[in-house]
């Protein structure tokens, strides 16, 4: 059994030894030395050329080294076989940390104070206490479901959107486009961990920020997006922030990665940008979660976190 592992963009040094984990009972391949393409029955890729994945006659499945598939969706016709999504504990606890992070940052003011800190200004800023903050989470899935736990853990209060309705205790849900515009309303920290689908892809434009709260007890609305750079308008981000209906953002993620030297994002006061690190996939967890789900196929147990082509995610 053969496992061939086609990436572009990423460095596959950090892989090789959890690489190193799986062949005993599988052999992997690093494209593009595939070597006799009848042999491989399992991809793991992370925007794979597109000629990595053609012509493999006897290919079961195709695992994403992350939790998103735009890389795989976006590109050429794919073989029909079920691709799987990359989610583990590991990749969960990351982004929850992002987001909580992100999150007690504009909370706490730390723009501002840092602001201060230039000008050598010793100055209390108004503090409203977490239950006055209303956080939202566009995405309600695996990523955002456990963020919307731990932030009302802390005392926020928390609302979210997705497609399909939620009931989640003590969190208010919203779904769909006939569900958006109430949930903006009542949000003054907007964190997107929404996949990039069809439906998705410019989300985050200046038409959706004018509906964010205007009544928050912050400064004024904020934008987290740790989810993909095609959701946002760049421009409009910008604009939003000149015009007010932006305070601030946390950006992790750019219509172009590495976000081009010339962007005017990078030096813009109110905007924390990181380089698609939000949760990064830890190559042994991914290594584990694949050969778990390889164990399971070959026993006849069906793959699991399967995508829907259709939907995009
Ligand atoms: P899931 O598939 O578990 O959750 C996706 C959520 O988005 C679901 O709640 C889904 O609704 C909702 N959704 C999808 N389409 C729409 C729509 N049209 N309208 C409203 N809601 C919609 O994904 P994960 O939580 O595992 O991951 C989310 C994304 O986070 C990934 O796709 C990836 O892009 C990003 N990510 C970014 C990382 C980073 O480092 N920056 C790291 C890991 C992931 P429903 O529940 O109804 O299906
Ligand atoms: C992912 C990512 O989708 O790292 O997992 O962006």
């Amino acid at each position: 059994m053969t496992l061939l592992v086609a990436t572009s963009g990423i460095s596959l040094d950090p892989w090789r030894d959890a690489l190193k984990q799986l062949s005993e009972t599988i052999e992997v391949r690093i494209w593009p030395e595939a070597g006799d393409v009848r042999d491989i029955h399992y991809v793991l890729t992370w925007k794979a050329p597109a000629e990595a994945l053609s012509n493999l006659p006897n290919l079961k499945a195709i695992f994403s080294l992350g939790a998103g598939v735009d890389h795989l969706l976006s590109g050429q016709p794919l073989p029909p076989v079920p691709i799987v999504r990359f989610v583990d504990p590991d990749l969960t606890m990351r982004m929850r940390e992002y987001v909580v992070q992100h999150v007690l940052m504009h909370h706490r003011r730390h723009l501002d104070y840092a602001d201060l800190q230039r000008q050598r200004l010793w100055r209390e800023l108004p503090q409203p206490p977490a239950r006055n903050v209303r956080v939202g989470i566009m995405g309600l899935g695996v990523l955002g479901q456990d963020a919307a736990e731990k932030l009302q853990a802390l005392g926020f209060n928390v609302a979210g959107w997705s497609r399909s309705p939620k009931f989640l205790p003590g969190i208010t849900c919203f779904a769909g486009e006939e569900g958006l515009s109430a949930f903006l309303a009542r949000t003054d920290i907007l964190v997107c961990l929404l996949p990039l689908t069809a439906e998705t892809r410019g989300i985050l434009n200046a038409e959706l920020f004018a509906k964010l709260a205007k009544d928050g007890s912050l400064p004024g609305p904020v934008l987290i997006n740790a989810g993909r750079g095609g959701l946002q308008n760049e421009a409009d981000i910008l604009a939003a922030l000149d015009k007010g209906d932006l305070n601030a953002a946390s950006l992790d993620v750019f219509v172009e990665e590495p976000l081009p030297g010339g962007s005017p994002l990078w030096s813009h006061p109110r905007i924390i940008i990181t380089p698609h690190i939000a949760s990064v996939s830890d190559p042994h967890a991914v290594v584990n979660y694949v050969a778990r789900q390889i164990e399971r196929f070959e026993r006849g147990e069906p793959l699991e976190n399967i995508v829907d082509r259709a939907r995009g995610y």
